[in-house]
C-alpha cells in the first residue's frame, strides 16, 4: 500500500519526504486555504513546489464545478508537472470531465466518495485514482472500512484499474484496517504516519539494551 501525505504543509511535506515512506501528496481547496494559498498563481506555484519536493504523484484539485470549466482547469493543472494528477469531485459534471481529461491521458482522482455506486461511475469514466473519505463516514456513524473493502472488491471482480486512495484518515487504526482489506493508497496527515511507529514495548526495549551496553562499556 502507497502513502500520500494530506496536507498542503510545505515543511510537513519536507519531513515526510525526509522520513522517505511517501509516494505522494494530496491537497484539497482546504488544505490550501489552510496554508494562506491565495490567488490562482500562488495555486500553481504550490502545487509545483510540491512536485519539486515529492517525486510521485501530486493531486490538485479543480474548483470549477461546470464540465468547461473543470476541463480548462484540469488541463492547466495537468499542464504544471507530469507528476499532477487532476483532483476531480464526484459530481455528474465531474464524472464527465473525468472521461474528457482520461482520453487525453491526463490523470485523474476523483474525490468526495462516499458510496460504491459513486466508486464505480468514476471507474467507468476511466478515473486513474477514487478517493473514499473514511473519517466524514465515521463522523455520521458509517463503517468507512466496509465502503473501502465494497470498492476494492468491486474493481477486482471486474478488473477496473482505478486504484483506491483511503482519504479523511484521521488516526493510525484506519491506516491498518486500509491494509487489511487492499487499499492501493491511504493518503494520510503526518502524524497518523509516525503514529505507526509508536510501541512501549519498542521504547522500553531499547532504553534496557542501551543501559546494558552503558554497564559494560563505561
Ligand atoms: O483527503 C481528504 C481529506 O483532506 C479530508 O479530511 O479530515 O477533512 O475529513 P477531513
Amino acid at each position: 500500500m502507497k502513502f500520500f501525505l494530506d496536507t498542503a504543509n510545505i515543511d510537513q511535506i519536507k519531513e515526510a519526504n525526509d522520513f522517505g515512506v511517501i509516494d505522494g501528496v494530496t491537497t484539497n481547496p482546504s488544505l490550501m486555504a489552510k496554508e494562506g494559498v491565495q490567488g490562482e498563481q500562488a495555486f500553481k506555484d504550490h502545487y509545483v513546489e510540491i512536485c519539486n519536493i515529492v517525486d510521485g504523484d501530486i493531486s490538485a484539485e479543480v474548483v470549477a464545478t461546470d464540465f468547461e470549466g473543470m476541463i480548462k482547469e484540469g488541463v492547466e493543472l495537468a499542464g504544471l508537472h507530469p507528476n499532477i494528477v487532476v483532483k476531480v469531485p464526484c459530481i455528474r459534471e465531474g464524472i464527465k470531465a473525468i472521461k474528457h481529461l482520461s482520453a487525453q491521458n491526463i490523470r485523474t482522482n476523483c474525490t468526495l466518495i462516499f458510496s460504491p455506486g459513486q466508486a464505480l461511475l468514476a471507474a467507468k469514466a476511466g478515473a486513474t485514482y477514487v478517493s473514499p473519505f473514511l473519517g466524514r463516514l465515521d463522523d455520521i456513524s458509517t463503517d468507512s472500512i466496509f465502503l473501502v473493502q465494497q470498492i476494492v472488491d468491486i474493481y477486482k471482480e471486474y478488473n477496473y484499474p482505478t486504484q483506491v486512495i483511503a482519504a479523511s484518515i484521521r488516526h493510525t487504526m484506519h491506516i491498518v484496517q486500509c491494509l487489511e482489506v487492499g487499499a492501493h493508497v491511504a493518503t494520510c496527515p503526518l502524524d497518523a504516519i509516525l503514529g505507526l511507529l509508536k510501541h512501549p514495548l519498542t521504547d522500553i526495549g531499547l532504553e534496557k539494551f542501551l543501559e546494558d551496553h552503558r554497564k559494560l562499556n563505561a
